[in-house]
């Protein structure tokens, strides 16, 4: 069983997710927070793609898409990578459930800081394909 089976934490009807966000790689960052309706289940890949399918922050302001990378969907390529709750994760294998036990009703997401950013979530990873 895994951590997530073992929690007897109620869960909240909805949560809040905080993304540091970057219009282009010369313009400063900003955040926008984005509230989901809770689901069991869920991982952080899906969760950005809701988001971006309905880019509206928790505000009520329509906000244009969100940029993020993702790839094999099995914990495999690392496209998805980028700092979830202040950790090095990758995307398609961190459960909401899970973190929403170490946080309770957030989850903060934040591009790689060792790569630049090309968009939002979107880092350019191209040094980590360069013969050397
Ligand atoms: S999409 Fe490949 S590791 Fe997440």
């Amino acid at each position: 069983m895994n951590k997530s089976t073992l929690s007897t934490v109620s869960r909240p009807t909805a949560f809040e997710v905080q993304i540091l966000r970057q219009d282009h790689p010369s313009r400063p960052s900003y955040w926008h927070t984005f509230r989901l309706d809770y689901e069991p289940g869920l991982n952080v890949t899906t969760v950005l793609q809701r988001i971006a399918m309905n880019p509206t922050t928790a505000e009520g302001e329509r906000t244009t898409p969100l940029a993020y990378d993702v790839g094999c969907l099995e914990e495999v390529c690392g496209s998805c990578t980028m700092l979830i709750d202040g950790c090095v994760r990758q995307a398609c294998s961190a459960l909401v459930d899970s973190l929403l036990d170490d946080r309770h009703d957030a989850i903060e997401l934040r591009p790689m800081s060792k790569f630049s950013v090309v968009r939002d979530l979107f880092v350019d990873r191209h040094r980590l394909f360069r013969a050397l």
